[in-house]
């Protein structure tokens, strides 16, 4: 099988799994301060297994408390919230987060980091070494495995984030601008990276980001929030084939969408 034939494959079984809704919001609302400040007001939305979906909104619209509320790291004020059907109470192990600092443990090496959640949860296998040395080479840090994070660039750094998360085993994934600090170049590369990636493991991806072309670009779905109060304004659906490739963001289609979000953050 050549490569763009596996591809094919690869998104065809993408496809067909995307019957199951993983994630569920019904009227999702969550104020701070008794009430005085409306941090997200009635939010509606289904992710379903293996998609990827784009969150994109100006700073202060409430993307990350979403995201927060799906993590169960946070409490909703109102609405139902359901991961795999049960309703959302608090962390879960097949849930993972990655925000823009990777917080990796700088007297550890980019193998250990990666080990670190496993480590604390249960006793290390020699598996678990071979895992996360696999999980290095898909993030492309196979010659880092003894490095330091201190001798590791802020992409690189995030790489090791990335594999450290997938080791949890989570397969749905919740990413808070996980690639916002670093420079446009290093973003770029780092994205078409992770939408190989998330094919790859087969996750289930809701990306946050206030960039309007990157949320098209990586998702199958961009779910488009304004501000004051945050709302969940339009989902808009990404028609584009994968793999895709940074030309995709030349066409007058692509463009032709960021118009289309770039006008709905424009009516509010
Ligand atoms: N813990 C908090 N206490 C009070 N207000 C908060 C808290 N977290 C977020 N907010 C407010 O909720 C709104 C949405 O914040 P946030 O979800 O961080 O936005 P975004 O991630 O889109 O930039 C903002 O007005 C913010 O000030
Ligand atoms: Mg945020």
């Amino acid at each position: 099988m050549n490569a763009m034939s596996n591809a094919n494959a690869r998104s065809g079984a993408h496809t067909q799994q995307q019957g199951d809704i993983v994630i569920k919001g019904e009227g999702v609302g969550k104020t701070f301060g008794n009430g005085s400040v409306v941090a997200l007001e009635g939010a509606d939305f289904e992710i379903k297994r293996g998609e990827f979906v784009s969150l994109v909104g100006p700073s202060g619209c409430g993307k990350s408390t979403l995201l927060r509320m799906v993590a169960g790291l946070i409490e909703r004020s109102s609405g139902k919230l359901a991961v795999h059907g049960d309703t959302v109470k608090g962390p879960r192990s097949d849930v993972g987060l990655m925000f823009q600092r990777a917080t990796l443990l700088e007297w550890r090496t980019a193998l250990d980091n990666v080990l670190l959640p496993t480590e604390l949860s249960r006793k290390l296998t020699s598996a678990d070494y071979d895992h996360a040395e696999e999980l290095l080479a898909m993030v492309g840090l196979q010659d880092f495995t003894f490095t330091f994070p201190s001798q590791l660039s802020g992409g690189m750094q995030q790489r090791v984030a990335l594999a450290r998360l997938l080791k949890t085993g989570a397969d749905i994934l919740l990413l808070d601008e996980p690639f916002g600090a670093l420079d446009e170049f290093t973003r770029e590369h780092l994205n078409l990276e992770l939408m190989r990636i998330v094919a790859d493991v087969g996750a289930t991806t809701l990306f946050v980001t206030h960039n309007i072309g990157e949320a098209i670009f990586l998702a199958d779905k961009v779910m488009v929030m304004t501000p004051r109060p945050g709302r969940l304004a339009r989902i808009v659906d990404v028609p584009f084939e994968r793999p895709r490739t940074a030309e995709l963001q030349l066409t007058p289609e692509f463009n032709a969408l960021v118009a289309e979000v770039r006008a709905v953050l424009g009516d509010h």
